[in-house]
């Protein structure tokens, strides 16, 4: 199966038609009296897609009461109130914005002790499946090929685990958060599995700038193999990829 890619000039532009797909899914569920299930992400890649949603939210009366969320993944050791925390991003860039019920927003929670996460990984996809599945899920893609926190070598079978981090996605979050300090950054995620996220629906990977280009290239020319998480993302019968024109330079 090839992966569908749409390519426009600006991120800004690049994710309207996202924005307006989630827009219409959340408005029939909402006229049908059901909930639309939102598959999340976090980093820098989304916000803007969340500036646009808040707008439609404001502007154009877009609710969103009828929505349960789940997020793809939260560093574990860190509490929903730490200000590098997927829980805090999710309420400061979203849903503190929006009028959804905060008690149907789930991040995974990295506070869980130790011998305890492996149960509480099974419950987040067992969450999952009890909510109906997620309807869109919505990714991000790191320079190692990860999605969520799913570093080569992954399979396509994996469910919500925890992971040790990536050198390079430690290197590359400590630049653009945690106050650039490196040794802040936490060594270990719960992530969605790559199973997990392809048992979305839909899937829309959103990627800009030029310094994705290359793995963008490998995910959606390169066989699926272990060593590009996201090129597993081929074997779904309905994934978009979302890309500005410098992501999609090398394609
Ligand atoms: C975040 C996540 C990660 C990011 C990826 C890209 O929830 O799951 O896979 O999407 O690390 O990060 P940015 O968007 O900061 O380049």
């Amino acid at each position: 199966m090839s992966i569908k890619v749409t390519v426009s000039p600006t991120k800004e532009q690049a994710v309207k038609a996202v924005a307006a797909e989630i827009a219409a899914l959340i408005r029939a569920r909402a006229a049908e009296g059901k909930e639309a299930i939102l598959g999340l992400a976090t980093g820098s890649t989304p916000v803007v897609l969340y500036k646009e949603l808040i707008r439609l939210h404001k502007e154009e009366g877009l609710s969103f009461k009828n929505v349960t969320t789940f997020n793809l993944d939260e560093y574990y050791g860190l509490p929903g109130t730490h200000d590098q925390s997927y829980r805090y991003f999710m309420n400061t860039e979203l849903f503190d914005h929006v009028d959804i019920d905060k008690n149907k927003t789930h991040v995974p929670n990295g506070m869980v002790p130790q011998e305890q996460v492996a149960e509480a990984c099974a419950k987040y996809d067992a969450d999952i499946k009890a909510a109906g599945g997620v309807d869109i899920q919505i990714l991000g893609i790191g320079r190692t090929g990860h999605i969520g926190f799913n570093e080569p070598p992954c399979g396509p079978e994996t469910r919500t685990h925890q992971v040790k981090l990536d050198e390079l996605t430690i290197k590359d979050n400590a630049r653009l958060f945690f106050h650039g300090k490196i040794e802040e950054v936490p060594t270990s995620a719960v992530t969605m599995g790559v199973g997990t996220i392809l048992d979305a629906k839909k899937v829309i990977l959103l990627a800009w700038g030029e310094n994705k280009a290359d793995i963008i290239k490998r995910s959606v020319k390169d066989a699926p193999s272990e060593m590009c998480p996201a090129s597993w993302l081929q074997q779904h019968p309905d994934t978009e990829f979302v890309l500005d024109t410098a992501a999609a330079s090398k394609l």
